[in-house]
């Protein structure tokens, strides 16, 4: 026979009464976007996803498959016509912490007329940091992401690599603790790019921060990522959600790793 004060303690360590919500929940999750003498084109399509508090997400998938609509989804900045989004448990309706998540659009969204720094220092202004701590951690983050030295530079005298970096700094100085990252590498030679891999996942792990990034390179998503997400086109579905459990650092000359690669590449 069961003793009651056996169910309360029972109840007590249960994982599933103890367990914080999820960063990022998508659960059931439509959209579609009118057109003009056309039906609506349906681009996601029944989306479920739970990422737990400091994972690292890669989504994978073809062209138009709607990749960045489902980071634009999780940001608040567009709205699903079906099903409901939770960031942090509250619904992006009702969320309002939106300063915790930072955002790396596809496009870098520079502002041509401010310097790398003060690019980097518009994430804070909403703050309360006085302007000349605003700057030293905007160099701070240049300096993390490898641009010592340009931040007098305009963004027309940077390549599109840098700046690519230069929106990863600003995406990154608030601090975060929820990270999108939309196509973040993709601009940047490979030895560069192992360079932001390694920058990227210490400050994920310092901070045990939550990172969902969009790539078309299944290499980085795996030496990257603790899920992978692969989308099919038209409307959008889950092809595949595979974990990854390698140790890291990963390498994709490791057997295992490249086998993963391998299985990976057939699926996207
Ligand atoms: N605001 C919008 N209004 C109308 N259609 C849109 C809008 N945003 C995206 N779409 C359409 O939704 C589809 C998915 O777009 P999305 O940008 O999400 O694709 P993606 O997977 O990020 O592609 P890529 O890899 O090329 O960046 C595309 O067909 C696009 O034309
Ligand atoms: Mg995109």
């Amino acid at each position: 026979m069961t003793d009651l004060s056996d169910i309360h303690h029972a109840h007590r360590t249960s994982p599933s009464l103890q367990a914080t919500p999820a960063a990022i929940s998508l659960r059931n999750v439509s959209k579609r976007f009118a057109r003009r003498n056309d039906a609506p084109l349906h681009v996601l399509d029944e989306i479920n996803l739970d990422i737990p508090h400091g994972q690292v997400v890669a989504i994978l998938g073809a062209s138009g498959c709607g990749k960045s609509t489902l980071l634009n989804l999780i940001a608040g900045l567009a709205h699903p016509d079906e099903g409901a989004i939770l960031v942090e448990g509250a619904s992006t309706a009702a969320y309002t912490d939106w300063r915790a998540v930072g955002y790396l659009f596809q496009d870098d969204r520079l502002l041509p007329w401010r310097t790398a720094r003060d690019n980097v220092c518009f994430g804070l202004e909403a703050g309360t940091l006085p302007r000349s701590q605003r700057q030293t951690r905007a160099l701070q983050a240049l300096v993390a992401v490898g641009l010592t030295g340009f931040e007098k530079a305009y963004p027309h005298e940077l390549s599109g690599g840098m700046r690519s970096r230069v929106a990863l700094a600003r995406s990154l100085v608030n601090e975060p603790r929820i990270l999108l990252l939309d196509e973040p590498f993709s601009k940047l030679d490979p030895g560069t790019r192992a360079q932001m891999h390694a920058e990227l996942l210490a400050i994920q792990a310092s901070r045990n921060m939550t990172v969902v990034f969009v790539t078309h390179d299944v290499e980085e998503a795996i030496v990257l990522a603790d899920q992978v997400v692969i989308l099919q086109p038209r409307p959008g579905r889950i092809r595949e959600i595979a974990p990854v459990t390698l140790a890291r650092p990963r390498v994709p000359a490791q057997v295992e790793v490249a086998e993963l690669i391998r299985q990976l590449r057939v699926l996207v």
